[in-house]
């Protein structure tokens, strides 16, 4: 039986979109069974109504306060009694409660080599840094905000006639390799949270993921 995931988006799906089509391939171990978005015009709703998928518009502004609408979502999403519920471009604060509740299945993508550049604006950032390279990670989440360890990165350069949008299409074309490689692992069985560490086939990973020992 394949794993069930619910993914959470607030835009495009760009990533959502390249999850269902790996679930698609043989032998994935995983199925998108329902999608939720904060916001009703999502591309992303339509991109899950595309693919036969459940999908629901759950706006933020209804409620009075995030504890609040954290437990209308954690309420919506176990309704679908998940395996793993996957952050794809959810652009939310999400409250304590919601993180332990769904702790050891929740995971994230986030547009920067963690623990660098947490929260918005990560492209324009590293550029204005002068860095010569960027990228992004894929990480189970804890309550500290994009803190959660980091289970796999990809790296892309930064030229210097780049400007954040640039970069963000280079971004996005990683995102796609990693997200679904990273939730297969998962899925597999692979792949778990202990202690806030995250452990591939028994060992524990280091601070930048799978493939990142120096
Ligand atoms: C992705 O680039 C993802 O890394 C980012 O939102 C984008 C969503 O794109 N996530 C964050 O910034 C989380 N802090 P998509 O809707 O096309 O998948």
């Amino acid at each position: 039986m394949p794993r069930r995931i619910v993914v959470l988006i607030s835009g495009s799906g760009s990533n959502l979109q390249a999850i269902i089509d790996a679930c698609k391939t043989p032998d994935y171990p995983g199925e998108v069974v329902a999608v939720i978005s904060n916001k009703a015009d999502a591309y992303g709703l339509t991109r899950a109504a595309d693919a036969n998928i459940a999908n629901h518009a759950i706006s933020h502004k209804l409620f009075d306060s995030r504890e609040q609408y954290d437990q209308a979502l954690i309420k919506q999403i176990d309704a679908y009694q998940p395996d793993l519920v996957v952050l794809a471009g959810f652009m939310r604060i999400l409250t304590p409660a919601f993180v332990q509740h769904f702790s050891g299945k929740l995971l994230n993508i986030h547009p920067s080599l963690l623990p660098k550049y947490q929260g918005l604006n990560t492209h324009q950032r590293a550029i204005d840094a002068g860095d010569t390279e960027h990228g992004v990670s894929v990480h189970f989440v804890t309550e500290e905000l994009d803190g959660g360890p980091v289970v796999l990165q990809a790296k892309v350069p930064i030229f210097a006639e780049d400007n954040a949008d640039i970069l963000a299409s280079r971004i996005h074309q990683q995102e796609h390799r990693i997200y679904p490689l990273v939730v297969k692992w998962f899925c597999d069985g692979r792949l778990t949270m202990q202690d806030e560490s995250a452990v591939l086939d028994g060992k524990i990973l280091p601070e930048h993921g799978y493939a990142n020992e120096e």
